[in-house]
């Protein structure tokens, strides 16, 4: 698998998921631009990815539309986009009674609105590549849900749909985009560190998954390196669920 000669955008490529996927990608040549709105995340992710390079640094918060249009100025400035990864999220775990609507709200931008405005503002660079790709990173949270999990999961649920919506699009308009989604379920990263901090609510989680262990962000990069490659160019608006089997039953 080779991304040599592509251009790739992650968002939330500080820490985690995004981390282990600009890795993952640099790995297979790709140009790597990683996006964060944590500044110093992003500039110490910089600094532990050995082929990836500053100058390919964004600080943006994916609900802010300005933001999005100075990253995709930047990098048609720099001769255009070819994948764009949509991962940054945030969890929420608050009983739907306790939830304000401004927390409902900041919960459905990160985590929803962001891919619609991500997804917009590259889209003429997708469109000029001829093998545009965009992975989005949703989550098994929404396919199934659990008390306290009522934002997140709806939030997430809609990620799904919208993954679908705008590769049926993109497939009418023959622009040779697809649009891919992925369902982690417990995976070991810093946004998953509490539950590992617990060994009560760890044990709960992991008697839940089959394989019986936590998944590694390396493990998800992988599923949407494979989604944005040639090597998945007859699959578009499908999902892959990396959960070690959670939802199967
Ligand atoms: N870790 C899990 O168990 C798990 C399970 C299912 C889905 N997911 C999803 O995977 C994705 C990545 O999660 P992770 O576990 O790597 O999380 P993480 O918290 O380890 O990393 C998320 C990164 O996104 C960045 N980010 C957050 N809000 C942002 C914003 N508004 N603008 C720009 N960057 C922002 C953070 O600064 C951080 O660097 C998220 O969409 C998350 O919902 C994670």
């Amino acid at each position: 698998m080779s991304f040599v000669g592509r251009s790739v955008l992650i968002s939330g490529a500080a820490m985690g998921i995004g981390l282990a996927t600009a890795g993952r990608f640099l790995e297979h040549g790709a140009d790597v631009w990683l996006a964060d709105r944590d500044e110093r995340a992003l500039a110490s992710a910089c600094g532990d990815l050995p082929l990836a390079r500053r100058d390919r640094a964004i600080v943006l918060d994916v609900t802010n539309e300005d933001d999005w249009a100075d990253a995709a100025s930047r990098i048609a400035t720099a001769g255009g986009l070819d994948v764009l990864i949509n991962n940054a999220g945030r969890g929420h775990f608050r009983m739907l009674a306790d939830t304000s609507l401004a927390e409902w709200r900041e919960i459905r931008a990160v985590n929803v609105d962001a891919l619609f405005l991500g997804t917009r503002a590259v889209l003429p660079m997708l469109d000029a590549s001829g093998s545009g790709a965009i992975v989005n990173v949703a989550s098994i949270r929404g396919m199934t849900s659990g008390p306290g999990s009522g934002s997140y999961s709806a939030a997430k649920g809609a990620a799904r749909m919208f993954g679908k919506a705008a590769a049926l699009e993109f497939a009418a308009l023959g622009n040779g985009v697809r649009v891919n989604t992925v369902n982690p379920g417990l995976i070991d990263t810093p946004l998953s560190r509490a539950v590992f901090n617990d060994p009560a609510a760890s044990a709960r989680r992991l008697a839940d998954i089959p394989l019986g262990r936590a998944g590694t962000a390396e493990e998800v990069a992988d599923a949407i390196v494979f989604l944005a490659s040639d090597a998945a160019a007859y699959i578009t608006g499908a999902e892959v669920t990396i959960d070690g089997g959670q939802t199967a039953g």
